[in-house]
C-alpha cells in the first residue's frame, strides 16, 4: 500500500529549499512515478491561454494542450472535481495518449480558490484506484497548493 503520508512529507521537505513550482512539480511527478506500483504516467497540466498545457511528467510523452471540459484531465479541471477513472475506454472523450493507460485520477489544482491545474496519473491495470488513493492525492495536491509559489501561474 502506498505511504501517502511519507509523500506529503517528502514534497513538504523538498519544498523547504525551493518552493518555484517548476521544480517541486518535477520532483512530484518522480516521487509519485516510484513509489505508487503499475502506473505508466504521472504528472501534471497546468492552465495557460484557457486550457490545460502539459507540464513536468514521468511517463511517455503525452497531448501538449488539452481544452477544458475535454478528456479526464479537461473534465475534472472544468467542474473541479477528482475524476476516478476505472476504465477510461469507456469515459466519454478521454484522451489516449499512451495506449497502455486503463484506468485514471486527475485531482484539480488550486491557487486562490480557482483551479491552475490538474495532476494525473496513469496505470495500465483496469481499476487501480481507489478511495484511499483519492484521499491521498488529494491531500498530496492539497500540499503541494500550499508548498508551492506559483509565480506566473
Ligand atoms: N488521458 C488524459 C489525457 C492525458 S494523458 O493520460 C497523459 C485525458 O483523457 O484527459
Amino acid at each position: 500500500m502506498t505511504d501517502y503520508e511519507l509523500l506529503r512529507e517528502q514534497i513538504e521537505s523538498l519544498a523547504e529549499s525551493e518552493r518555484h513550482w517548476l521544480p517541486l512539480l518535477s520532483n512530484a511527478s518522480a516521487l509519485l512515478y516510484e513509489a505508487l506500483p503499475e502506473l505508466n504516467w504521472a504528472g501534471f497540466y497546468l492552465m495557460e491561454g484557457g486550457s490545460l498545457l502539459l507540464g513536468p511528467f514521468q511517463g511517455k510523452a503525452a497531448c501538449i494542450r488539452i481544452p477544458l471540459g475535454r478528456g479526464v484531465c479537461g473534465t475534472a479541471a472544468a467542474r473541479d472535481e477528482t475524476q476516478l477513472v476505472p476504465d477510461v475506454h469507456v469515459f466519454p472523450g478521454h484522451i489516449a495518449c499512451d495506449c497502455a493507460s486503463n484506468s485514471e485520477i486527475v485531482v484539480p489544482l488550486h491557487r486562490d480558490g480557482r483551479v491552475i491545474g490538474v495532476l494525473d496519473i496513469d496505470s495500465p491495470r483496469l481499476a487501480r484506484f481507489d478511495e484511499t488513493d483519492r484521499a491521498g492525492l488529494e491531500a498530496f495536491a492539497a500540499a503541494l497548493e500550499r508548498a508551492a509559489d506559483w509565480r506566473e501561474l
